[in-house]
Parts: C-alpha cells; sequence; structure tokens
C-alpha cells in the first residue's frame, strides 16, 4: 500500500495529507453538512452508480471494479434502511460518509469511484435527484387537490353564497364556483412545478470541480442512466448555480401563498359570527382552559408556515446573489431551506387534500348571507339597461333604491312592485326573478361565470382531466 492510500485508510478528511493540525470540534461542526442532509444518501447511492457504471463502459475502472461497487453500494443501502450506519461529524458530509463505508467494504474498488468526479459535481447531481422525486410527488398532490376542490364543487355547484370584495357582501356566487377558483390557482402551480422540473432534470456529473476532467467521460450515459433530460452544458455553472432550487423555492412559495389564501377563508367561515362551514375535528384542536373552544389549527399553521417558506426562498436568493464563480462552500447553506420548503409542501398538500374533501358545508347561513347586503343590486341596474337606461343611470337608480331599503330595514326584492316603479316606471313584474339570489346566479351563464350549470360543467372537466 502507497503513503496515500493509507492517508485515506487511516485518517477520517479525505484531504488530510495536505494539512498538518486538526480542525476544532466546533469548526467540524459548522463547516459539516452531515446531520441535515442524509436525505440525500439514496440520491448519491444512485449517482455514484451511474457514475461507476459509465466508467466501467468507457474503461477508466475494470468491469470488477464496477461489480464489486455494485454489491459495496447494496450493502450500504441496507445499512441506511436499517438504520446501521453510523454517520460520523469527522467525514463532514453524506458523500464521504458513504464512499468512506464503500471502502471499508470492498478496498480499492471503492478508492476508484472518485475518479473523474469532485463532490461539487456530486451533491449538485444529488440535490437534482432529490428535488425531481420531491417535485413528482408534489406535483402529484396539487392535482389531487383540484380534483378534492371539483369534487366539492360539484356537489355544491348550485350552493349560494355571498360573493365577495373588500369583503363586503357584493353578489351572490355558487360555493362551487369560489371552490373552483383555487382549482385554478392550484392548476397553475401544478404547471409551475412541472416547468421548474424541466430545469432541474439536468445532469451536472461530468463537470467534476469546475472545469471538467481529463478522463473519457460519457454524460449523456450517466444522464441517460439516471433520467435526466440533458446534461447542465457548462461545468462552471453546473457546479455553482441554484437557480432550479431558488426556481422551486419560489413555486413553493406561490403554492404556500394560495394554501394560505385559501386557509385565511376556512378560518373566517368557520367563526361563528361567519358560520358557513365546520371543518372535521381531526383538523382542529381545544382549548386548555376554553372548554367550548374549537379551533382550526391546521389551516393557521399553514398560514403561518407560509412565512417560513418565504423566507426559505428569500435566503436561497441572498445565497446566491454575492457568489463569484464556481463553487463555493456558501453552496452548502442551500439544504437546510430548500429542505424545509418541500418537506411544509409536501405535508401541507397532503392534509389540504384530505381537509377539503371533509368540509362540512351550512347551506343555509350562506344563503341568509347572501340575502343580507342588497346582493342582486347589480342585477337590477342590468335589467334597467336591457329596458333601455344608460348603465351610469341605472346604477343611480338602484343606489336610490338602496338607500330607501336600507332605511326600511328591508331587502330589495321586498319592495313592491309600485314602490319599484316609482323608481323607474319600466319595471315590471318580472323583476321578481331578477332579484333571486337563483336569478342572479343562472344569469352569469358564460365561461368562467357563476351559473350553476357552468360550475357543474367546469367541474366535470376538471375531474375528467
Ligand atoms: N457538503 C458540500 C455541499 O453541500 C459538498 C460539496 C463540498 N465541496 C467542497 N469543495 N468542499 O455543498
Amino acid at each position: 500500500m502507497s503513503t496515500t492510500q493509507n492517508q485515506f485508510d487511516k485518517k477520517s478528511e479525505a484531504w488530510s495529507a495536505r494539512f498538518s493540525e486538526p480542525v476544532s470540534e466546533l469548526v467540524k461542526r459548522y463547516t459539516a453538512s452531515i446531520f441535515f442532509e442524509t436525505r440525500l444518501a439514496p440520491f448519491d447511492i444512485q449517482g455514484s452508480l451511474a457514475h461507476a457504471e459509465m466508467l466501467s463502459h468507457v474503461g477508466v475502472i475494470s468491469a470488477q471494479d464496477y461489480a464489486d461497487i455494485q454489491k459495496g453500494m447494496a450493502q450500504i443501502i441496507d445499512e441506511i434502511n436499517r438504520g446501521e450506519l453510523q454517520w460520523q461529524l469527522d467525514l463532514e458530509d453524506v458523500h464521504l460518509n458513504i464512499e468512506k463505508r464503500l471502502v471499508e467494504l470492498i478496498g480499492d474498488a471503492g478508492k476508484r469511484l472518485h475518479t473523474g468526479r469532485s463532490r461539487n459535481d456530486q451533491v449538485a447531481t444529488d440535490i437534482r435527484l432529490w428535488l425531481r422525486a420531491e417535485i413528482d410527488t408534489s406535483a402529484e398532490l396539487l392535482l389531487q387537490l383540484r380534483k378534492a376542490l371539483a369534487t366539492m364543487a360539484l356537489e355544491h355547484h348550485a350552493t349560494i353564497m355571498p360573493g365577495f370584495t373588500h369583503l363586503q357582501v357584493a353578489q351572490p356566487v355558487t360555493f362551487g364556483h369560489h371552490l373552483l377558483a383555487y382549482a385554478e390557482m392550484f392548476g397553475r402551480d401544478y404547471q409551475r412545478l412541472m416547468d421548474c422540473r424541466k430545469r432541474v432534470n439536468q445532469l451536472p456529473l461530468g463537470a467534476a470541480a469546475l472545469a471538467g476532467t481529463s478522463y473519457p467521460i460519457d454524460r449523456e450515459r450517466v444522464a441517460k442512466t439516471l433520467g435526466f433530460d440533458g446534461v447542465c452544458r457548462n461545468s462552471l455553472d453546473a457546479v455553482s448555480d441554484r437557480d432550479f432550487a431558488i426556481e422551486f423555492c419560489a413555486a413553493t412559495s406561490l403554492v404556500m401563498t394560495h394554501i394560505s389564501r385559501l386557509s385565511e377563508e376556512l378560518i373566517l367561515w368557520m367563526s361563528p359570527r361567519v358560520g358557513f362551514i365546520t371543518l372535521a375535528d381531526r383538523f382542529c384542536t381545544g382549548s386548555s382552559i376554553m372548554p367550548q373552544k374549537k379551533n382550526p389549527d391546521v389551516p393557521e399553521l399553514a398560514r403561518g408556515k407560509t412565512g417560513r417558506v418565504n423566507g426559505n426562498l428569500i435566503g436561497l436568493l441572498t445565497l446566491m446573489k454575492g457568489q463569484p464563480l464556481a463553487y463555493n462552500k456558501d453552496n452548502q447553506e442551500d439544504k437546510e431551506g430548500l429542505f424545509d420548503s418541500a418537506d411544509t409542501l409536501r405535508d401541507t398538500l397532503t392534509i389540504f387534500v384530505d381537509m377539503v374533501a371533509g368540509i362540512k358545508v351550512k347551506e343555509d347561513n350562506m344563503r341568509a348571507a347572501a340575502l343580507q347586503g342588497f346582493s342582486t343590486a347589480t342585477d337590477l341596474a342590468d335589467y334597467l339597461v336591457k329596458k333601455g337606461l344608460p348603465f351610469r343611470d341605472a346604477h343611480e337608480t338602484v343606489a336610490l333604491a338602496v338607500r330607501e331599503c336600507e332605511q326600511k330595514g328591508i331587502d330589495l326584492a321586498d319592495l313592491s312592485l309600485a314602490e319599484l316603479k316609482a323608481f323607474n316606471n319600466a319595471i315590471e313584474e318580472d323583476i321578481f326573478k331578477v332579484l333571486t339570489l337563483e336569478g342572479s346566479v343562472s344569469a352569469r351563464n358564460h365561461i368562467g361565470g357563476t351559473a350553476p350549470i357552468r360550475v357543474k360543467a367546469e367541474a366535470e372537466r376538471i375531474l375528467a382531466e
């Protein structure tokens, strides 16, 4: 055995031959990433196996080396799954921990694995492989959430509630229509994630430390083995940029923003003051002091976690902005925020698919609320326009009628025909159909409108996707 071989066997650091004094325990902890990145291990092994297969294919290592590496890695996967692999701080990160164990298990073949590779292209590959899997999981959950909303929308395509602007009663809408607004948002979120996936799914391996490698590597072969759509076209860029992670965090922030808006509504709707819905007990908790309380903890936390997810995005953007090419250790700080955003996204979506499906609707309360606040006033104005009045004049006439009703404490539909005629003589008996909640929503019968027939068709379209 040569001296350099002995270094890697005996000392923990892969580069230790170069140094004359050890780092302190604190510096070790400060510079290590092992304790927050073990989730990358299966992807690290997957990447290593593809790299080794390619090295043996082009003749840089022997077929026997590759077979040994496969065998060693299979055992390491087993050890990880059984929780037996002891992750060592001394070995700094997941890459060196796995490599060290491989060398322990298979000797020299293990030491040949790192030929033509650096931890810089290795870690970039691991993150992309892991993130691709996360995107696939969360994108699928977004589709499920969209379907859960559409299922509920179908059931409530004709359930009337007040639609709000400025949180004031504006016009009646159907509850189904309201839910489908969120289905639209989550549909765009899905597209954003899938678009981000295209840029995540490019192979950095082969970039080595920064400049590429002098071995006759076949990057396209590795890309194919790992299911990447292509290879990163510039080695400096491949090891250094984390824009794909930033994009994912941005897309996640938008999903969570939509989740947070929905949460805010669920919380409001569940307030006894509003009383539009109840959430299943399994998403709520009680109070330790007030026995009557049922608190919507899950939507509140989702709303709160959105802040942290936004913070992760800003963290990554800030991490990147000052870095010269190529790899800098700063990039090790990409992981915790990214992992946190991905975990939060996955967990939140999983819970929301179930929670949305379990919403109990209090239709009578929704209807009663829609009857307050003159929600059909615009319908009266539109009626007058159809009788020939310019819209602005119609608007003015209805404003006067609303004022009178307000003084009398009644609704527009409670005025008699004679009273209505006093505002405008063109008003006929048919006005009473227009002033009903059903008449109002049914009249909005166009693509994107709240007419029950449209809401039903839209919900069915989404469910058939
Ligand atoms: N743990 C490192 C990271 O997460 C791996 C790459 C280390 N490369 C290096 N040159 N120190 O980025």
